[in-house]
């Protein structure tokens, strides 16, 4: 049985399995989940990644249920241990956006079908998949892309590094602040072609395919990290320093003004409207490659 709760738990050749689904689903859907009813549990909010997972379950013929923990017995006395035992009898899968990336140790001990991570505090494997298909597709090639992250070490950036962790031919470089760095690497394996600056450095970004951000304070993130980065802020400075077919990529929601300026969203090197588009793409492969 397969779960995708993070990206280590997968190789390179599950990621090109779920490329290849994605591709095909793009151009004619299939009803690989006829019958199938996935939950879906969103402690956070969000946009992208419940509507494109929402619509996939639609194109794929399942039926989703949006599940609300102040709905179920959970909000007065049972337990979450038992609350997700419960779902293993009616649920086929489930989609859990959690500010406790433990929660998914609890489900998968209670509930013995498909798992999927929506985003947690620590992770975003769905990002991570969805920003490598981009990039692909963008490229037209699968090998020597060199991405570079500027900003917080954050879910978006932990999924990113576990995927080119197994694609040894991207190189990610890391622009971001020293003291970030020095509680993120304690939580990280790096292989060798992961990079960390804590100053810009013009050559790497003269050298990049694509120039990469996410906000500075992620959900739930109290601490301010505003000062701490504005020197990583991408603007019209940082990405005139790019190459001309460099590419801009944000997760989105976007803070205007704080980690990118509006010029470069709007940019012609912004390719993030495609990159929300193909969440939708990912999802339909990746809910195929789970095998529900
Ligand atoms: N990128 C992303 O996960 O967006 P949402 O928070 O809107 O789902
Ligand atoms: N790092 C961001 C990603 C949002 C999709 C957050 O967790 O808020």
């Amino acid at each position: 049985m397969r779960n995708l709760i993070d990206i280590k738990n997968l190789n390179q050749d599950d990621i090109l399995e779920i490329f290849d689904y994605s591709k095909t689903l793009n151009n004619k859907f299939s009803d690989i989940l006829k019958n199938n009813n996935l939950g879906l549990i969103f402690e956070k909010s969000s946009t992208r990644t419940r509507l494109s997972f929402q619509v996939a379950i639609n194109n794929l013929s399942g039926k989703y249920i949006d599940i609300k923990y102040d709905e179920l017995n959970l909000s007065r006395i049972e337990s979450i241990e038992d609350t997700f035992k419960m779902f293993n009898l009616y649920l086929d899968s489930i989609i859990l956006r959690t500010s406790d990336h433990n929660k998914f140790k609890i489900l998968k001990d209670s509930f013995k079908k498909p798992i999927i991570n929506a985003l947690s505090d620590k992770s975003h494997p769905c990002q991570a998949i969805s920003d490598l298909y981009t990039l692909f597709e963008h490229f037209d090639r699968k090998e020597n892309i060199e991405i570079s992250w500027f900003g917080d070490c954050n879910n978006v950036l932990f999924s990113l590094i576990e995927i080119v962790n197994i694609f040894s031919n991207i190189k990610l470089n890391i622009f971001t602040d020293k003291n970030i760095y020095l509680n993120f690497s304690k939580t990280i394996y790096k292989s060798v072609n992961i990079d960390f600056f804590f100053e810009i450095d013009e050559t790497v970004i003269k050298s990049s395919d694509c120039i990469m951000t996410d906000v500075f304070n992620s959900m739930n993130d109290t601490t301010n990290k505003e000062k701490l980065l504005s020197k990583f802020q991408v603007n019209r400075k940082l990405m005139s320093l790019s190459k001309n077919e460099c590419v801009f990529m944000h997760c989105l929601p976007a803070k205007i003004g704080s980690e990118v300026t509006q010029e470069v969203i709007d940019s012609d090197k912004s390719i993030t409207l495609n990159q929300a588009k193909n969440r939708l793409t990912a999802q339909r492969g990746i809910l195929q490659w789970l095998n529900i």
